[in-house]
């Protein structure tokens, strides 16, 4: 073995002074696996999922699984010395010496924790989500942790999803940018960095799409929308540089991704030119046979290895039945081969052939000042203040009455996906404001998000009697959202809305702070509030962002990344919607309650729109409030015709009308009129975070191309169409100043 690996360096250290690295890469890994045997290249393709909970020794059948090169990689091996110990078997040990890459979900952090993922998309800042993305991988690659299963980039339309809450939102274009970010934070300068993590693009595809937002439920999805909608993130992703893809769970259009050879091979490789190597998610091959698309375990293997999956996680379909797939004939050992050269190219690519060790002397890399810092910075732009009566930011000395199940839960903010998160490292908002006011009052009132128990009301109104303001944070509880946590009502959990309204009663004005995984439906009781923050759940140090925001400090920097239901029953809702043949109509809605008794059948106008929900969303995409207003005027186009593969210049003028400086997110959409097939209603297609002190105008240009406005037709062509195409520049998706310009074909 050592002999293999002297060879292999030897061979490194001359081809890197040639210069001719990528040649000799192909030639170095064709060159190994001419030598593999067929079990250890089978090992290659074998996550083996282990819990950290394994206590005592390492299970000494793991070690020789090891040692007889059977595994490939790891998952969830938190112990450093089982790491060490495990690495030192494969490439001392092995019949090849081929290291192992150990795996785990930092999906917003490892220690130190930023919002979640959906609060980082709230922040619409490509930023946010590379330096949470750096963060995360400096503090987990220090305990051997190289490669993460992040970013997950499914688009999400419905609320009620669990897994929203990990989501990038529902709009396609934002999601690319934060896709990029978040794959350039994770990596760093080099794939080779000590301090670098494989990033994992997931779920592809379509897991967001999961009928009546139940996790892992069946997507259909017609293909100019999966290409239009869901596929972008995952280019951007890829175009990045993401060396790994996760299949998906849920079947499209009655093929679960993991066996699915059109996704795989045909989209992924064929047309998104993928060169990395994809992982199952848990185990989803054996799932297949739940989905009713395997028999049995076997089947289940020819189906994904057919397919183009390279990896299994944690089920052993491969490892129990590939050999005798290839022996009669099902598979062909070629197609191993591929799969084989593809995971090792990444382990080359990561330098671990070099340096198959973690960096011990950097042990301690967690909450170091910056991290947090930067933390703190992301739950302040990630939080989207939705209603404010002239009550925030509060002057100092203000007595305040903090109230509410997520006021002191340090875990809860956290949120989910934060197994390395540490409660004790995360500040919250008692901690925060009994810090740096003492005087703040503080009662919980209910015990934890789901409690239905009045037994803390009283103590808490008596508190709030002798407040001037009343700070109430309230939500969801973690484990609410995240895997396999959907919910049918989306409303405050447990007696949240009672207490909220005993609360009003008592006639102080109330800022209701959210802490959730979701949109949460807030249309019972936002009446009785003065102001509405939504922090999503914020991190560690989710209680200093908020203490900032609500002393003015800093201003909540938040754009909704996902509309926002007034209930339930509106999801799935998104701002990209087509207009159908009947477009809702507020001039002819009637609302369930103001239809006169006996009205007659079609008089109330047959449009597309809920009797007693309306049309719209309670919050539009895109939406968020500062603590200062803004104008826009003067909207105009460099062209008012644009020929194919020309750009124009869409110019607007937005003034800071209010009484403080401040930032706003200028949004640019536009809608392609008539098309081959329907388009939506408005897409995002550039926006920007501009600061303007009080009284100040700017002016803000986008360039926007004919390229931009180009999609996937029936025929699956990408292109762009002439015809009339509507502009707007605005605050969010359903306002804003209107202009339009035609697409000439050349
Ligand atoms: C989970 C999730 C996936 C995660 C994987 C490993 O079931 O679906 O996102 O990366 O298993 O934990």
């Amino acid at each position: 073995m050592q002999r293999l690996h002297v060879l292999i360096t030897g061979f490194l250290l001359v081809n890197s002074f040639c210069g001719f690295a990528q040649m000799s890469f192909d030639a170095r890994i064709d060159s190994i696996v001419a030598i593999m045997s067929l079990r250890e290249k089978i090992g290659q393709t074998a996550l083996r999922g282990t819990s950290s909970r394994v206590k005592g020794t390492l299970p000494e059948e793991l070690k020789q699984a090891v040692r007889e090169g059977k595994v490939g990689a790891f998952l969830n091996v938190m112990n450093t010395d089982y790491v060490d110990e495990l690495q030192r078997l494969a490439t001392e040990e092995s019949p090849h010496g081929i290291p192992l890459i150990f795996a785990r979900d930092v999906i917003h952090g490892f220690r130190t924790i930023f919002p979640i993922p959906l609060g980082i998309a709230a922040s619409w800042d490509p930023e946010v989500a590379r330096a949470c993305g750096r963060i995360s991988a400096i503090e987990a690659s220090s305990v051997g942790i190289r490669w993460t299963f992040a970013p997950m980039l499914d688009i999400a339309r419905d609320s009620r999803w669990g897994r929203i809450a990990e989501s990038p939102g529902e709009d396609p274009y934002l999601a690319s940018l934060l896709a990029k970010g978040y794959v350039e934070g994770f990596h760093g300068n080099s794939l080779k960095d000590p301090t670098s993590m494989v990033t994992c693009a997931k779920h592809l595809i379509g897991y967001g799409a999961a009928i009546g937002g139940r996790d892992y439920n069946t997507a259909i999805i017609h293909e100019p929308l999966l290409r239009n909608l869901y596929v972008p993130p995952f280019t951007a992703a890829i175009k990045a540089g993401a060396p790994t893809v996760m299949s998906s769970f849920n079947e499209i259009n009655g093929l679960p991704a993991s066996g699915n050879k059109f996704l795989l091979t045909g989209l992924l490789r064929g047309e998104l030119h993928f060169d990395g190597f994809v992982v199952s998610d848990w185990n989803s091959v054996t799932e297949m046979i739940d989905h009713g698309f395997a028999r049995d375990e076997k089947h289940a293997a020819e189906l994904a290895a057919n397919a183009g999956l390279d990896m299994e996680m944690t089920s052993k379909a491969y490892e129990d039945h590939i050999e005798s797939l290839i022996e009669e004939g099902s598979l062909s050992e070629d197609q191993i081969d591929f799969y084989v050269k593809n995971i090792l190219k990444v382990k080359f690519r990561m330098g671990l052939f070099e340096r198959p060790y973690r960096d011990k002397d950097t042990e301690k890399r967690f909450y170091l000042p910056d991290h947090l810092q930067k933390a703190k910075e992301a739950a302040i732009k990630s939080s989207v203040l939705l209603k404010n009566e002239q009550l925030l930011p509060l002057k100092k000395g203000t007595k305040i009455a903090l109230i509410g199940p997520l006021a002191n839960a340090p875990r809860e903010q956290l949120g989910t996906w934060t197994f390395d998160g540490e409660a004790d490292q995360s500040i919250t908002p008692f901690k925060a404001f009994n810090e740096q006011s003492p005087e703040v009052l503080f009662s919980p009132g209910l015990t934890f998000s789901r409690d239905r128990s009045k037994e803390g009301f009283d103590e808490a109104l008596r508190l709030a009697q002798k407040s001037d303001v009343i700070l109430f944070v309230g939500g969801e509880e973690a484990i609410l959202s995240g895997e396999a946590h959907s919910r049918a009502d989306i409303g405050l959990p447990g007696a949240q809305e009672s207490l909220i309204e005993k609360l009003a009663l008592l006639g102080k004005p109330i800022i209701l702070v959210i802490m959730a995984g979701r949109p949460i439906a807030i249309s019972r009781i936002i009446d009785k509030v003065d102001a509405v923050l939504m922090c999503w759940h914020p991190g560690s140090m989710g209680g200093p962002a908020l203490y900032d925001m609500i002393y003015g400090k800093s201003e909540p920097g938040g754009r909704l990344p996902v509309s926002w239901p007034k209930t339930a029953g509106q999801c799935p809702i998104f701002y990209n919607h087509k207009n159908t043949g009947r477009p809702a109509d507020s001039t002819s809605f009637v609302h369930i309650d103001e239809i006169p008794v006996g009205a007659w059948q079609s008089s109330l106008g047959n449009n597309s729109h809920y009797l007693d929900a309306g049309f719209s969303p309670h919050f539009p995409f895109g939406y968020g409030l500062g603590y200062s207003d803004y104008a826009y005027s003067k909207l105009s186009l460099s062209h008012k015709e644009l020929a194919m593969n020309e750009a124009l210049t869409v110019t607007v003028s937005v003034t800071n009308t209010g009484t403080r400086n401040g930032e706003e997110v200028v949004q640019l959409y536009v809608q392609d009129v008539v098309g081959s097939i329907t388009r939506p209603v408005r897409e995002l297609k550039r926006f920007r975070k501009i600061s303007l002190d009080q009284g100040e105008t700017k002016k803000v240009s986008f360039r926007l191309s004919s390229k931009d406005l180009e999609f996937m037709n029936h025929q699956l062509e990408k292109r762009a169409e002439p015809g009339l195409f509507r502009v707007w520049v605005g605050p969010n998706s359903s306002s804003g100043l209107q202009n339009s310009f035609s697409l000439k074909e050349n």
